[in-house]
């Protein structure tokens, strides 16, 4: 069924383990999540940005869900990932998603407390739940090295959950969005998860941009006509001890992207004559449901959590 993330998180945090949040654009990644996580008897978010909104079409979306549903008893939550205003939390509220993200994150402090504030306000009227954030993920794109990135301050944090009501909280402590995390070492600063875990405890908190840009798709991206240097991700070890800490829900896509961009640039390499949709996107959701089985099972410890 569709439930909301609290028992879930509940579960999490007494459990020492994360739920995976992973991000869904279209029927075979929805398909290869659920399927793992069957199979796994795991709890799963599926979460849908703002360009997967635009990309699939909020409806058509909402319907893949449904028919998800239907073939499960695997609590599921639909989730919006970083809901840039509360019109569009508003929209996926009233469409049906049990959770929504307000980011904030960029605006100064006091904006994005109102901006939260408001969406509280609505979703908690409707039995929704409200991820908030505080602190930077600045991207390698932004130009900034890891070091620069604007680390969530956990004094802020309390003030700033005490005054929204917001349900869960994602912080910066060291990742970012996308296939470029690390210019150097890969670290996380889990003395900070640490202090802010200790001033809002049994708080969960999320970490985002948590993909490990798994260097074997990478590789095999690479191999088959890819052209992805450089890419670094954080460490499973990392993401196994964020898990075993405060940290509830835990951000998928980039891996995703990946997957099936690997194997499906290695199936056409190796199928030239195949055209049919359905021989590369089996094989992209095949991907998807090994690698979020991976995740489940060696990283995030869900695995027989349903
Ligand atoms: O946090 C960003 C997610 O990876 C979603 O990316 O906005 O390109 O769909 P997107
Ligand atoms: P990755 O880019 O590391 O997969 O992070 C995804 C994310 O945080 C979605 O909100
Ligand atoms: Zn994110
Ligand atoms: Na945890």
């Amino acid at each position: 069924p569709l439930v909301s993330p609290k028992e879930m998180f509940e579960g999490a945090y007494a459990g020492g383990y994360a739920i995976g949040a992973f991000n869904v654009n279209n029927m075979e990644i929805i398909q290869g999540i659920m399927e793992a996580g069957s199979e796994e008897n795991a709890p799963v978010i599926l979460q849908v940005s703002a360009g997967a909104r635009k990309y699939a079409g909020q409806r058509y979306i909402i319907k893949l869900m449904e028919a998800a549903l239907e073939k499960t008893d695997l609590p599921v939550v639909l989730h919006l990932d970083h809901g840039p205003n509360f019109e569009m939390c508003k929209e996926v509220i009233d469409g049906g998603f049990s959770s929504v993200m307000i980011d904030g994150s960029h605006l100064p402090f006091e904006e994005n407390i109102a901006m939260t504030k408001k969406v509280v306000t609505y979703a908690h009227d409707k039995g929704v739940w409200v991820e908030a954030e505080l602190g930077r993920l600045a991207g390698v794109e932004e130009d900034v090295s890891s070091d620069e990135h604007i680390y969530t301050d956990p004094d802020e944090a309390v003030e700033f959950v005490e005054r929204t009501g917001c349900d869960s909280l994602a912080i910066a402590i060291g990742t970012s969005h996308g296939a470029y995390k690390f210019t150097g070492e890969a670290k996380l600063d889990f003395d900070r998860l640490d202090k802010i875990a200790s001033l809002i405890p049994g708080f969960p908190i999320v970490l985002h941009g948590a993909s490990s840009v798994v260097p074997e798709f990478v590789k095999m991206a690479n191999e088959f006509g890819g052209d992805i240097g450089g890419a670094k991700g954080v460490p499973e070890d990392l993401l196994r001890k964020a898990a075993s800490k405060a940290v509830c829900k835990i951000n998928i896509d980039t891996d995703i992207r990946l997957a099936m961009t690997a194997v499906i640039r290695k199936f056409l390499a190796e199928n030239p004559a195949e055209f049919d949709p359905r021989g590369y996107l089996g094989e992209a959701r095949k991907a998807v449901k090994e690698m979020v089985r991976h995740k489940i099972t060696n990283v995030l410890g869900c695995s027989g959590k349903a």
